[in-house]
């Protein structure tokens, strides 16, 4: 079997409602990928089904050649897993929050000790090691519950929302130890996210899950592509629309720009420069960009990724990683 991860044909049935119908998938080791989707779309409970938390109704999952439903001590060893939901003791301090995992883990004395003070160092709480989570922030929480995922030294790291509700600056520095997690320690990385900037930045491939189903596969640019155009933005020195043909949508912005969509940026621009000059008209200013992952959501699905965030599902909490 060639992936760290392997995924195949997974169907999660509750009761009336299929959560996860017939996700398949392949990690490399060394990857970050990413399940990218709205609200309710199936991401949790796919990884919870990798994590050896929950049954699959059908199909199968493999974490490092090992089947999680015959062999989930083995697959339990190697991963690392950060919830959704909080689940830290924040009426213990940082250290012991560390402690009592790494005792789970069955490490102890020096060695934990000492990992226990790299891991907080790495996320920038050691001189908080002693000091109670209750009075942290969002994002100190978030960074704890990072180190801990990483203490006994898992070959896979699985990350479920990890900047939920962060502020852009917490979210930022999230996503530095996510990448350093894998340069340095060389832990594959599987995550979860509804932000499209965040699949964007970090992940190496993205699955696009919708009501349960993977419905686009491959890297940030293989899925922009999809959608089939770019979006040119220009100033003119004067409002003038370019003719269909040449481009395939345009209108005049509020604020006097314009805006069009072409297939081929690249090639698209050029032909837009000479359009102008036979026109006798100058640009003041051009740029483009492609797709955004929300556009690529909105062309395969027909709604957006951002409308589709209600109010989280609602579900007994589940801390079930605490031994079951
Ligand atoms: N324990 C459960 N019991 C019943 N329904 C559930 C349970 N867990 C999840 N669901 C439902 O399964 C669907 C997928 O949920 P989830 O995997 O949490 O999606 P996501 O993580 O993408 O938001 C939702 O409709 C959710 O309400
Ligand atoms: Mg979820």
């Amino acid at each position: 079997m060639d992936g760290v991860i392997v995924v195949e044909n997974l169907v999660k049935r509750f009761r009336d409602v299929t959560a996860v119908d017939g996700v398949s998938f392949s990690i490399r080791r060394g990857e970050i990928f990413g399940l990218l989707g709205p609200n309710g779309a199936g991401k949790t409970t796919t990884i919870h089904i990798i994590a050896t938390l929950l049954r699959p109704t059908s199909g199968r999952a493999w974490v490092a050649g090992f089947d999680v439903t015959r062999h989930p001590g083995e697959v339990r060893r190697r991963i690392g897993i950060v919830f959704q939901d909080p689940s830290l003791d924040t009426n213990l301090t940082a250290y012991e929050n560390m402690y009592i995992h790494g005792r789970l883990y069955g490490m102890g004395g020096r060695e934990l000790h000492r990992r226990i003070m790299e891991l907080l160092d790495f996320v920038e709480l050691k001189r908080f090691a002693n000091k109670v989570v209750k009075y942290f922030s969002g994002g100190m929480r978030r960074r704890l519950e990072l180190a801990r995922g990483l203490l006994h030294e898992p070959e896979i790291f699985i990350l479920d929302e990890p900047t939920l509700g962060l502020d852009p600056q917490s979210r930022a520095r999230v996503w530095d130890y996510i990448r350093e997690a894998r340069r340095e320690r060389g832990v594959t990385i599987l995550m979860t996210t509804h932000y499209m900037d965040e699949a964007d930045e970090l992940c190496d491939r993205i699955a696009i899950m919708n009501n349960g189903k993977i419905v686009a596969m491959g890297t940030s640019e293989e899925l922009k592509s999809i959608v089939g155009s770019d979006v040119v933005l220009a100033r003119f020195s004067k409002p003038i629309c370019v003719e269909e043909g040449l481009v395939r949508e345009c209108k005049v912005l509020p604020d006097g720009r314009v805006e069009m969509v072409v297939e081929n940026a690249s090639k698209v621009i050029p032909r837009i420069f000479s359009y102008a000059e036979e026109r006798g008209v100058k640009i003041l200013e051009i740029s483009y960009r492609r797709p955004t992952l929300n556009e690529v959501f909105l062309h395969l699905t027909g709604r957006e990724l951002r409308e589709s965030l209600g109010p989280p599902p609602v579900m007994p909490a589940r801390r079930l990683w605490r031994g079951r």
